[in-house]
């Protein structure tokens, strides 16, 4: 039995302001896709890769990634979808009959130890289908409620109205890799798939699809190092880190 990492990639990653797609922005040197490949590859538990693109770039995507010396796995590419639910169950189409777990990984966490890769594994091998890495909050975090333009006073700033206060013992805050025995995932995308082709309606986690059939999803310890890029400042942040690992 195998297992299948998707790795996401296709997104625009607009937020970065950058003329090329998140995945493709480099990191030291080199894009951010070939670094969370890398350390999938080298967490030694993950069997193959696909990939998803931006649309057009999977010539370029398989390129930088299965010739990367340091990527030791089969590669495939496709392209992904209009949203990052889309993106993974094309992704997902492209299982084998082998892989009984998935684990799928953004690429927008480029420095996701190989240690956290494998306590995923670890966890959905000894029986938990779905697994997610979490880190404890630091802030305290308010829920709120729709903006409502009646709540607004005349003049200052816009302000949204506090619903609720959820004990902060309580709360992880997830990352990637986020891991699946296959047919649970399957099952998950099947019954979330009317949700795929709006950004405001689908899942930004596949975890998400799994609660949304009513199955336990289990929380295993994350990692600081599995930060996600979306902005300049985290890409220093995330180079800072790299100094310390080497
Ligand atoms: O945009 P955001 O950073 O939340 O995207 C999370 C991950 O999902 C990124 O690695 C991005 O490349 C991927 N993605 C995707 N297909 C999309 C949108 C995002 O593969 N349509």
């Amino acid at each position: 039995m195998t297992t299948l990492a998707i790795l996401t990639a296709a997104g625009s990653g607009t937020r970065l302001g950058r003329d090329l797609p998140k995945a493709l922005v480099t990191l030291d040197g080199f894009p951010l896709v070939v670094h969370a490949a890398r350390r999938l590859a080298s967490s030694g538990v993950v069997d193959s890769l696909v990939v998803t693109c931006p649309a057009g770039l999977d010539a370029v995507v398989r390129d930088i990634v299965a010739q990367d010396p340091h990527v030791d796995l089969p590669v495939r590419v496709v392209e992904g979808g209009a949203t990052r639910q889309a993106s993974v169950a094309a992704g997902l189409a492209l299982a084998a009959p082998d892989d009984d777990v998935v684990l799928v990984h953004d690429a927008a966490r480029p420095l996701a130890p190989p240690q956290l890769v494998r306590r995923v594994v670890a966890a959905v091998r000894a029986g938990h289908r779905a697994v997610v890495p979490g880190l404890p909050v630091t802030d305290t975090v308010k829920r709120i409620a729709p903006r409502d333009a009646a709540t607004q006073a005349p003049v200052g700033p816009p302000v949204d109205r506090v619903v609720e206060t959820p004990d902060r013992a309580l709360l992880r805050a997830v990352q990637t890799p986020q891991g699946f025995d296959r047919a649970l995932l399957e099952r998950a995308h099947a019954g979330g798939a009317a949700r795929s082709g709006s950004e405001g309606l689908a899942a930004t986690d596949d975890a998400g699809l799994v609660e949304a059939l009513g199955a336990a999803v289990h929380v295993v310890a994350g990692d600081a190092a599995a930060l996600k890029i979306t902005t300049e400042r985290d890409l220093l942040v995330a180079a800072l880190l790299l100094q310390e690992e080497s």
